[in-house]
């Protein structure tokens, strides 16, 4: 089963529609669609926005649909000026940007007494991803690399500039990291999939309502493609 998560209802609504045989409960105040997508088992979940709603949303899945893999999917603001509004950026790990020990030695972004510092994405998921997206969004550029994720809109060209600098991140938003985290805790394989709709500069204010249903369909379009592959790769 996979599990699939978006913030917002936007980011998920489209991929509801999909479904079939659906079955909806609701825990945690959030509502579960389970069913299949383009064949593919799948529970899809709007988590509500923040780490800590993507935390709790990721520890239901595990405990309550024993999900094998975890796709985040959604909107994000670039840290790379190569990444324009519209691209994909697909995780190879994140990172919480706003967990700050330094003053007991250990690096930013580290949460202390944890080994690690940066939550790694599933190498097969992300191959997979790249493969599709490439299919099916060819006029769109796709990177890989870390997603950078904090309880805060990034709107700022000082915050940016600092967060580049810190974490060589390539796009900041508000839940991956939280889902990566969560999904470390339970041995449960990842991705972050998310498609920029704003600079996450002094500029996103303005770009993020323009291009956020652009960039969501982008990523819808993505994760429909998706569950089909991962469907046929079963069945081989
Ligand atoms: N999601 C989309 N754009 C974002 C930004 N600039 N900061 C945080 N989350 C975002």
């Amino acid at each position: 089963m996979l599990g699939i998560i978006g913030a917002m209802d936007e980011e998920v609504a489209k991929l509801k529609e999909q479904m079939e045989d659906v079955q909806v409960e609701t825990r945690g105040a959030m509502d579960f669609y389970q069913g299949t997508m383009r064949g593919c088992p799948v529970v899809v979940v709007r988590s509500g926005i923040g780490k800590v709603n993507a935390a709790v949303c990721t520890q239901i899945l595990a405990d309550c649909y024993g999900v094998d893999r975890i796709i985040n999917t959604g909107i994000a603001g670039s840290l790379n000026a190569k990444i324009d509004i519209g691209d994909i950026v697909l995780s190879t790990d994140t990172l919480e940007h706003d967990m700050d020990a330094v003053t007991f030695g250990y690096p930013l972004g580290q949460v202390p007494r944890m080994e690690v510092l940066a939550f790694e994405a599933d190498e097969e998921l992300r191959v997979t991803a790249k493969k599709v997206c490439e299919r099916v969004l060819p006029e769109l550029k796709v990177f890989e690399g870390r997603v950078v994720s904090g309880d805060q809109f990034v709107s700022d060209q000082d915050k940016k500039n600092w967060l580049v600098e810190h974490f060589a991140g390539l796009c900041t938003e508000m839940e991956g990291a939280a889902i990566g985290h969560t999904a470390y805790l339970n041995g449960i394989p990842f991705l972050v999939i998310r498609a920029i709709s704003d600079k996450a500069d002094d500029s996103a204010v303005m770009d993020y309502p323009a291009f956020e249903a652009k960039a969501i369909e982008h990523s819808v379009t993505l994760l429909l493609a998706l569950c089909e592959e991962l469907k046929e790769k079963e069945s081989r």
